[in-house]
C-alpha cells in the first residue's frame, strides 16, 4: 500500500468534519484499490470497526445473514450502544418480523396505492417551482426542497398541516445535527418529540381510524395482536426520517449537479434524456445516505480478515457508487447512464421501502425544471450538511430564470 492511501486510511470515518474538509472521492478511490476491507482504529470517544468499499462485497453483504441491522443501521447509533427501536422499527429488524412488517408496510407503498400521493407531489412541486422562476435570489433548500418530502409523508400518514413545521424542524436535529454547533442533546431530544408526537396519533386513530398509513398500523394484528403504540409510533418515525432527509438532500443535488454540468441540463430540456434515467444518476451521483452500519453475529471472512461476532461492519455505498468496476468514469455526472445499478436505495431484504416515491419526487422536479426553467444561476456558496451518515448541502442560493 502507498503511503498516502496509508494515510487516507487514518481518516476519522465517525467525525462529521472528515467529510467536509477532504477530497472523500480519492479516499474511496484509493481504499477500494488497495485495503479493500480495514478495521477503523477506536478513536478517544468510539470503539473500532470494519470498513467496506467495493461495490461487490457490499453487494453481496447486505443479503449476508451473518450481518444484523437490529442493533441499528446507521454508525453513529451503533457505536453508542443499541438502538432503542431495535426489533421494533422495520429498518432495524430483522428475519420473520421485518418479513411481516415489511409485508404490513408495504400494502400502502406500492405504485397502485401511491397513485393519488404521487399525484399531489407533482402538483406541489410545479407550483413551487413557477413561483420561484423569476425571483431574484432563493435559497432551493429551505423553499423548494424542504416543502416537497415531508408534506408528501404527512399525506401518507394524514399530519394535520398545523403540525408540520415542527415535525420538518424535530427530524432535521434527529439525524443530520444539521450544523457543527447542534448537540447530541439536541438530537436525542428531537428523537423523542417525534415519537412521543407520533404515540399520541396512534392511540387517535386506533379509536378513530381514517384512510392513512397510521390507521392502517393503528387496526393490524400482527402474530395475533395489535401493534403497541410504541411500535406504531417508531414505524411512523422511520418513515419521515427515511424518506425526509434523503429525498430532500436529492433534489438540492440535482438542482447544483445540473447547474454545474450545463450541458447535461441541455439534454435534459431537449428531451435527449428520459426523466427517469436523469432521475436514476441523480440518485447514484448524490447518495445522500453514505454508509449503512450492521453488526456481525456470527464470525465471517473478508478478504483475509476474520471478522468477530459483535464486530460493527460499515457498508460505504458513496465508494460503491463510484466503483470503477461497475460505473465508467463514475465521477462524470451522466444522465443517460446505462446500466445504472446503484446501491443509493441499498440491497437486499432492507432495500428501500420508499424507493418509488423517492423516485416519483425526484422525477417531479425535473419535469417541473425542464417546464418552466430556461437558465439557473448559483448565487451564492452552497452550505454543506454536517454530518457522517448524509452528504450534500442544507442550503443552495440560486436564480431561476423563465423559458
Ligand atoms: C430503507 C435510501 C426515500 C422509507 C432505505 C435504505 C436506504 C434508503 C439506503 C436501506 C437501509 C438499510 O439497508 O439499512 C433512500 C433514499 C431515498 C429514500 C436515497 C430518496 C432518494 C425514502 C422514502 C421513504 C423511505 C421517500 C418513505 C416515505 C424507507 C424505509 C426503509 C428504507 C421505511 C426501511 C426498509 C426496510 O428496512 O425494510 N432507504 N430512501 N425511503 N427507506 Fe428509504
Amino acid at each position: 500500500m502507498t503511503q498516502s492511501a496509508l494515510s487516507l486510511c487514518s481518516l476519522d470515518l465517525t467525525d462529521p468534519a472528515t467529510f467536509i474538509e477532504n477530497d472523500v472521492h480519492e479516499f474511496w478511490r484509493a481504499v477500494r484499490a488497495e485495503r479493500p476491507v480495514y478495521w477503523h482504529e477506536p478513536t478517544a470517544r468510539n470503539p473500532g470497526f470494519w470498513v467496506v468499499s467495493r461495490y461487490a462485497d457490499i453487494q453481496s453483504l447486505f443479503h449476508d445473514a451473518a450481518l444484523s441491522s437490529t442493533r441499528g443501521n446507521v454508525l453513529d447509533v451503533v457505536l453508542r450502544g443499541d438502538d432503542s427501536a431495535g426489533g421494533s422499527m422495520l429498518a432495524v429488524t430483522d428475519g420473520p418480523r421485518h418479513r411481516q412488517l415489511r409485508t404490513l408496510l408495504f400494502s400502502a407503498f406500492t405504485p397502485r396505492v401511491l397513485g393519488e400521493v404521487v399525484e399531489k407531489v407533482r402538483h406541489r412541486t410545479a407550483e413551487l417551482i413557477s413561483t420561484m422562476t423569476g425571483k431574484d435570489t432563493f435559497d432551493f433548500a429551505a423553499e423548494v426542497a424542504e416543502q416537497i418530502p415531508m408534506n408528501t409523508i404527512c399525506d401518507l400518514l394524514s399530519i394535520p398541516h398545523g403540525d408540520r413545521a415542527d415535525l420538518l424542524r424535530w427530524n432535521k436535529m434527529a439525524l443530520s445535527s444539521g450544523h457543527a454547533d447542534s448537540t447530541e442533546l439536541d438530537a436525542i431530544g428531537a428523537r423523542n418529540e417525534i415519537v412521543l408526537y407520533f404515540m399520541e396519533l396512534a392511540q387517535e386513530r386506533r379509536e378513530r381510524p381514517g384512510d392513512d398509513v397510521i390507521s392502517m398500523l393503528a387496526t393490524a394484528r400482527l402474530d395475533d395482536r395489535p401493534l403497541t403504540v410504541e411500535e406504531i409510533a417508531v414505524n411512523c418515525y422511520s418513515l419521515i426520517i427515511g424518506g425526509d432527509e434523503t429525498s430532500r438532500v436529492s433534489a438540492i443535488c440535482a438542482v447544483l449537479a445540473l447547474i454545474e454540468n450545463p450541458g447535461q441540463w441541455h439534454a435534459l430540456r431537449t428531451g435527449e434524456v428520459s426523466l427517469e434515467s436523469a432521475a436514476e444518476e441523480i440518485i447514484r451521483w448524490s447518495t445522500p445516505g453514505i454508509h449503512l452500519a450492521r453488526t456481525a453475529v456470527q464470525d465471517l471472512e473478508l478478504h483475509g480478515h476474520t471478522v468477530r461476532a459483535g464486530d460493527i461492519v460499515t457498508l460505504w455505498n458513496i465508494s460503491a457508487n463510484n466503483d470503477e468496476t461497475v460505473f465508467d468514469q463514475p465521477r462524470r455526472f451522466t444522465l443517460s447512464r446505462s446500466p445504472n445499478k446503484h446501491l443509493s436505495f441499498g440491497h437486499g431484504p432492507h432495500y428501500c421501502l420508499g424507493a418509488h416515491l423517492g423516485r416519483a419526487e425526484l422525477r417531479a422536479l425535473l419535469h417541473a425544471l425542464v417546464s418552466d426553467v430556461g437558465r439557473m444561476e448559483l448565487r451564492g456558496t452552497p452550505r454543506p450538511i454536517y454530518s457522517n451518515f448524509l452528504t450534500g448541502y442544507d442550503s443552495l442560493p440560486v436564480h431561476f430564470e423563465g423559458r
